[in-house]
C-alpha cells in the first residue's frame, strides 16, 4: 500500500526551485511526495478545486449534463479547471487534450479514466461469467491484457473492478460484477484489481472499486433505487469484495447511486470517512459516480449543488464526475469556512499523487503512443486469451441421456435464432471500444469446429419478445426436421444487460418458448444455447430441450468458445455464481440465505413453517452448480481434528475421483456453517475452492485450511468475531450437494 502525508510536508517544503530555478515538483530525481507538497503550495483555491473536477469528453455514459463543446472544454483545461477527463481515449486524441492541460499555468496533467469492464477492444465476457471459472489465474490475465490495451490508447485509469454483491437477476448490473458470494468476490475483486494495476508502469492502468457501498441491494432490483441494510449485513455480505480490492492496493474507489442509513452513499460520512479512510486506512481518492453529487439534490438530500458538494466533501467524496459542483463552490466554502483548506489539500494531494505516480509529470505522452496503440489493441495474442476466458466461462446446466458433446461425425446441424448470427446482441452495454463486427458469432465458430457438417440457419424468433412470428417458426422447424441436432441460440441480447437495464421478467420470451415447443416436436435433439447478461428462469425450457448451455455474454471469440465447447473439445468446467431462480416470486434466492424459525423439511406439506405454498424454496440451479462431460464423486470428508482449539488450524481433505469417461476440470468447494452465533449466520458460507484437473478415472484428495479468519464473522463495529461452538463442514461441486461433517470451536 502506498504511503502519503501531505500535511506535514506541506508545510515544511512550500514552494522550493533548485539552483536553476527550476520547481521541485517538477525534478524527477525527488520523491513524489515532496513534488506534491511543493506543487500544492503553489496552487491557488481555484487550481486545487479544478483538479477535484472530471469532465466528460466524446461519450456520455450518463445523462448528458450539457458539457461544452470541445473548444470550450479544451479552454476549461488550459484555466486550469479540469483535472481529469472520462471517455477520451485513443492515442491522438488523448495527446491532443493532454497538451491543454500542459498548457495551464502550472502544466498539471489530466488523468484520463474509462470503464474498461471486460477489456478494451478485445473483449473478454462479461465480469459475471468470467467468475464463474472460478480460475483466479484466469481472471488476472484478462484484466492484464485490458489493461495493455488501454493503457497503450492513452488511458491511465479504469472504473472497476466492480465489487457489487448480486443477487437480484432483475438488476442489469449483476453482470459488471462476481456474483452472490462475499468471499468469491473478495478473491475475484483482488485478482482484477492485481490484473490491473500491475506495478502501475506504463503499460497497465489506476484501478477503482466501485460502486462504494452497498449498490447491489437495490431495492427490487431496480436501477439508481434506495438500498438500506443493517451494519452487520453491510459488514458480512456487502463490504468483503471492496475491501479486498482496496487491500490489494487499488488506487482509487467510487460512490454509488444508491443510499445507505438514509444518505444517499456519496455524503455518508460513515462509509468515506469512518470505514474507507480510518478503518481502511486508504490512500488513494474517491471519485463520485456521474453526477452522483448533484443528484443528492433529487434524493432530497441537499439543497442544492453547493450544499451537494459540502456534503459530498465533508463526508468523504474527492474528485466530482460531472456535477460540477465542486469546481463552482470550493473556493467559496473554503471562505465561508464551511470547508478547511486542509480537507481540500488532502483531497487534491491524493491525486497528485497518482499523477506523480504514473510518471505524468515526466512523461506526459507515455501512455498516448500510436504505435503502441496499433500492435496491442485486438492482437492475436489477446484473442487467444480471451477464447481461454470465453471457453472456461460457460456453463453446462442440463446433459440428458449425454446430448453433448456432439459426435463428430454429425452430418447435419440446424442452428436456430436470432442471436447466432446477428453479432451486436453478443456485445452489451460495457465493451469499450471493441466492435461488434470483430466478433465471432455462433454460426462462424460452428462452421469453423465443424467443418466437414452442412450447417443450416435460420431466425426462428423476433428481437422484440412480444412478437412470435410463424413464419420464422415454420421455417426452423422446416430445417429441424432436415438435420440430425437442432442448436437454438435464446436468451436475451447483450444489449439490455449493463447499467440502467434493470428487468422486471428474466424469464425466457415467450415468442422463444413458442419456437422451442415447436422444435421439440421434430422429435430431434435440441440443444438450447442460452445467451444473456444475467441468470434467467429457465424452468419452462428444461423440458423443452435435451442440454441447455449459458453462455453468458462471451465478447469477441463467443462462437468459437461456444463451438469448442459443444464439439467436446473443451470439456465445460463453470459454475454458477449466482443461483438460478426457479421462479420470480423467489427472486432474490441466494444460497447463503438465513435460517428461520420455522424452517420447511424437503418436500413438506407442513403448513406453518417458511416455504411457498405454491412452489419450493430451492433455486432451479444453485449456487456453484455446473456439469461437466465426465462426472466426478466426493468421498472421505474428514477433518484433522473434532475439538478445534482456538489459533489453531484446521485441516479439511477430501477425496474427489472422475468417475466419468472424459478427462476433465472439477471446482471443489468448501462450505461452513456457525451453527450457533451471537449474530446470524447464513446457513452455508463459501471459504475455499480448488479447481483441480482430473483425468478419467483419476483421484485425489484435496486439501483445505480452516483458519480463525474464516470461522469468524464482523460485529456491526466491523470487528472481526470469533466464538466456540458447533461448526458444520461441508464439500461438493456445488452448494446444494455436499457431503457434511462437523467439529467444535473450544
Ligand atoms: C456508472 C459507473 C461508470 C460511470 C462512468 C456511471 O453511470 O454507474 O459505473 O463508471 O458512469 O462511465
Amino acid at each position: 500500500m502506498i504511503k502519503y502525508i501531505p500535511h506535514l510536508l506541506v508545510v515544511l517544503l512550500a514552494g522550493c526551485s533548485d539552483s536553476t530555478g527550476i520547481p521541485d515538483y517538477k525534478r524527477a530525481d525527488l520523491s513524489v511526495e515532496k513534488r506534491v507538497s511543493d506543487l500544492l503550495a503553489r496552487m491557488t483555491i481555484e487550481e486545487k478545486a479544478g483538479q477535484l473536477n472530471q469532465l466528460a469528453g466524446d461519450l456520455n455514459t450518463g445523462p448528458a449534463s450539457g458539457n461544452a463543446d470541445w473548444q470550450h472544454k479544451l479552454q476549461s483545461i488550459k484555466n486550469g479547471e479540469v483535472g481529469s477527463m472520462l471517455n477520451v481515449v485513443g492515442a491522438g486524441k488523448t495527446k491532443q487534450v493532454q497538451q491543454a492541460a500542459l498548457d495551464s499555468r502550472l502544466g498539471i496533467p489530466l488523468l484520463f479514466g474509462y470503464d474498461v469492464m471486460h477489456g478494451y477492444k478485445t473483449i473478454f465476457p462479461i465480469p459475471l461469467a468470467e467468475a464463474c471459472s472460478w480460475d483466479l489465474v484466469q481472471i488476472e490475465k484478462n484484466a492484464t491484457v485490458a489493461a495493455n490495451e488501454t493503457s497503450a490508447a492513452g488511458v491511465h485509469w479504469t472504473f472497476g473492478p466492480m465489487c457489487d454483491i448480486g443477487n437480484d437477476p432483475r438488476w442489469g448490473r449483476v453482470m459488471e460484477g462476481a456474483g452472490e458470494d462475499p468471499w468469491l468476490g473478495a478473491q475475484i475483486a483482488a485478482s482484477r484489481v492485481k490484473g490491473l494495476q500491475g506495478n502501475l508502469d506504463s503499460n497497465h492502468i489506476l484501478a477503482c472499486v466501485k460502486h462504494y457501498a452497498g449498490y447491489g441491494a437495490v431495492e427490487g432490483g431496480k436501477e439508481y433505487a434506495y438500498t438500506d441494510m443493517s451494519r452487520t449485513e453491510l459488514w458480512n455480505k456487502y463490504l468483503p469484495p471492496y475491501k479486498a480490492a482496496v487491500e490489494a492496493g487499488a488506487a482509487t474507489v467510487m460512490n454509488g447511486f444508491n443510499t445507505f442509513e438514509g444518505t444517499p452513499v456519496t455524503g455518508n460520512k460513515y462509509l468515506l470517512d469512518e470505514v474507507l479512510k480510518n478503518k481502511w486506512n486508504f490512500k488513494g481518492f474517491v471519485v463520485s459516480d456521474w453526477n452522483s453529487i448533484g443528484e443528492m439534490v433529487n434524493w432530497g438530500y441537499a439543497t442544492d449543488n453547493k450544499d451537494a458538494a459540502l456534503k459530498a466533501l465533508t463526508a468523504g467524496s474527492m474528485m466530482d464526475m460531472e456535477t460540477k459542483a465542486l469546481v463552482a463552490h470550493i473556493p467559496e466554502l473554503v471562505k465561508e469556512g464551511k470547508v478547511s483548506m486542509q480537507l481540500i489539500d488532502d483531497a487534491v494531494g491524493r491525486i497528485l499523487y497518482y499523477k506523480f505516480k504514473l510518471g505524468l509529470f515526466d512523461h506526459p505522452f507515455a501512455y498516448s503512443d500510436e504505435q503502441r496503440e496499433a500492435a496491442t489493441l485486438l492482437n492475436e495474442k489477446h484473442r487467444k486469451e480471451a477464447l481461454e476466458a470465453a471457453k472456461r466461462s460457460i456453463i453446462l446446466l442440463q446433459n440428458e441421456n449425454n446430448a453433448l458433446p456432439l459426435n463428430n461425425n454429425t452430418k447435419k446441424i440446424a442452428l436456430v435464432g436470432l442471436f447466432a448470427q446477428d453479432k451486436k446482441h453478443l456485445f452489451d452495454f460495457w465493451v469499450a471500444q471493441g466492435d461488434f463486427n470483430e466478433a465471432v458469432s455462433l454460426q462462424e465458430g460452428l462452421q469453423s469446429v465443424f467443418a466437414n457438417t452442412a450447417i443450416s440457419y435460420s431466425q426462428g424468433y423476433e428481437a422484440d419478445r412480444a412478437i412470435s412470428n410463424q413464419t420464422l417458426i415454420a421455417d426452423a422447424v422446416n430445417k429441424a426436421r432436415a438435420a440430425d441436432v437442432v442448436i437454438v441460440n435464446i436468451g436475451l441480447s447483450g444489449e439490455i444487460a449493463g447499467e440502467a437495464r434493470s428487468l422486471s421478467d428474466v424469464s425466457i420470451p415467450q415468442n422463444q418458448i413458442a419456437l422451442l415447443k415447436e422444435l421439440k416436436k421434430t422429435g430431434k435433439k435440441i440443444i438450447a444455447v442460452v445467451s444473456s447478461g444475467r441468470p434467467m428462469i429457465l424452468s419452462e425450457i428444461t423440458g423443452l430441450c435435451d442440454a441447455i448451455v449459458y453462455t453468458w455474454i462471451l465478447g469477441t471469440e463467443s462462437g468459437n468458445a461456444i463451438a469448442q465447447v459443444l464439439s467436446g473439445k473443451y470439456n465445460p468446467s463453470a459454475k454458477t455464481v449466482m443461483s438460478f431462480p426457479l421462479a420470480a416470486g423467489q427472486i432474490p434466492v441466494y444460497y447463503n440465505h438465513f435460517r428461520t424459525g420455522r424452517p420447511a423439511t424437503a418436500n413438506s406439506n407442513e403448513v406453518w413453517v417458511s416455504r411457498y405454498r405454491d412452489i419450493s424454496n430451492e433455486p432451479l440451479y444453485p449456487f456453484g452448480f455446473g456439469l461437466s462431460y465426465t462426472t466426478f464423486s466426493y468421498s472421505n470428508l474428514e477433518l484433522s481434528d473434532s475439538a478445534l482449539q482456538r489459533e489453531n488450524t484446521l485441516r479439511v481433505k477430501v477425496t474427489v475421483t472422475n468417475t466419468g469417461s472424459f478427462d476433465g476440470e472439477e471446482v471443489v468447494q468448501l462450505y461452513i456453517n456457525d451453527v450457533t452465533s451471537s449474530i446470524l449466520r447464513p446457513v452455508k458460507e463459501l471459504k475455499g475452492f480448488k479447481k483441480v484437473f482430473l483425468e478419467k478415472g483419476e483421484s485425489k484428495v484435496m486439501e483445505f485450511i480452516l483458519t480463525n479468519e474464516e470461522l469468524s464473522f464482523y460485529d456491526g463495529a466491523g470487528n472481526k468475531v470469533l466464538e466456540e461452538g458447533w461448526f458444520e463442514v461441508f464439500a461438493g461441486g456445488n452448494s446444494r450437494d455436499v457431503l457434511t461433517t462437523r467439529f467444535r470451536l473450544k
